[in-house]
């Protein structure tokens, strides 16, 4: 069965084909990031419009690319939320006609699930059941995964997102959007024990996570007179560390309070080096697994989707046909109905 993944929840144009026997065939992406940097953040309007320039011929150049006519596809599947109502609307909108033209099933995804699998996209893959640590722009979450749509939330943040937090500390450093990747990078430079930031809830015995604080704690540290780049990079470094060290040390504890023996590492955060180092040495020091999505694929994209819709259908799950179609907008993760993998 070939499958097509749309992808529009955000500021990435994201499609994919993914055959359940031949595995992802391809993907390809178009990041809105130059369009949005001018404005400091994503203008969810200019987002919307920029999908409908792009889907179509992303799309039409992927089939060629894999050699693949529109014809020859089996399903769609299109994140249908939680994300920017207008850009859902897009993915949503162009998957129900393609779906109704070709004849074929559409089926909506949850952008969070579709990261959540994206580490069984993986060699090696984990197996069922494992913790997922979810740490994208606007989620943190611990989740337990027991199968395909059977997500129990352990804990989450009661502020800021890990991403989040990233992306308000790089602008509070004069760094450009988006943040994660440009404060990453400056903390190369720095010494992240220069200054002693707060480890916010490490010690809350919960799994739940606080990540405005941390941002506070760097104004302080910025307010007044311009810091130098050499303190700036120490900033950077000292910030990167505590979120570091909070993620690693409740993921463990997670993996540990569960009885579980693996953990999957998913969302834009992922992509982050050295968190990854972190939680693979803690996991080798501590006899648990780790997995990541191919690093590619950590950030939004529509192989996840592709990939998430093909299981999600081969499992039994109920999909459109006709050319109504919903968006959701505000979705929870744990909203999901559990479809049997038998
Ligand atoms: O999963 P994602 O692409 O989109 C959402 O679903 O939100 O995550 C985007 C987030 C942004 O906050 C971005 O700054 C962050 O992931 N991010 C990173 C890195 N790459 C992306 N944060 C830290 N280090 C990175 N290397
Ligand atoms: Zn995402």
């Amino acid at each position: 069965m070939l499958v097509l993944g749309i992808e529009t929840s955000c500021d990435e144009t994201g499609v994919a084909l993914y055959d359940t026997g031949a595995g992802l065939l391809g993907h390809t992406l178009f990041s809105q990031v130059a369009m949005h940097a001018e404005y400091g953040g994503v203008v969810p309007e200019l987002a919307s419009r920029d999908h409908v320039r792009r889907l179509l011929p992303l799309t039409g150049q992927l089939l060629e690319r894999c050699g693949r006519r529109l014809a020859d596809i089996d399903a769609i599947a299109y994140t249908q939320g939680p994300g920017l109502a207008g850009a859902l609307l897009v993915g949503a909108a162009v998957a129900a006609s393609l779906g109704y033209a070709l004849n074929v099933p559409v089926v909506g995804l949850h952008h969070l699930e579709g990261h959540l699998l994206s580490p069984l996209l993986a060699n090696p893959a984990p197996r069922f059941p494992f913790i997922a640590l979810l740490v994208s722009g606007g989620h943190t979450q611990l989740m337990r995964v027991d199968a395909v749509g059977d997500y129990q939330l352990l804990g989450e943040t009661v502020d800021d997102a890990a991403g989040e937090a990233f992306d308000k500390t790089a602008k509070l450093l004069g760094l450009p959007y988006p943040g994660g990747p440009a404060l990453s990078q400056l903390a190369q430079s720095g010494n992240p024990r220069r200054f002693k930031l707060p480890r916010p809830m490490l010690a809350s015995g919960d799994s739940n996570f606080s990540f405005s604080g941390l941002k506070t704690a760097v104004l302080t540290l910025v307010r007044g007179a311009d810091p130098g780049s050499h303190t700036k990079a120490d900033i950077a470094a000292s910030f990167q560390q505590a979120i570091v060290e909070v993620l690693v040390a409740k993921s463990a504890r997670a993996v540990a309070r569960e009885g579980l023996d693996q953990l999957v590492v998913a969302g834009g955060v992922g992509a982050n080096r050295p968190l990854r180092e972190a939680m693979s040495k803690k996991a080798e020091r501590e006899g648990f697994e780790v997995f990541y999505p191919p690093q590619d694929l950590c950030t939004d994209n529509g192989a996840m989707i592709a990939f998430a819709g093909a299981l999600r259908l081969a499992a039994g799950a109920p999909a459109g046909t006709g050319l109504g179609f919903t968006v959701r907008p505000r979705w929870h993760l744990e909203e999901l109905k559990s479809v049997s993998t038998a």
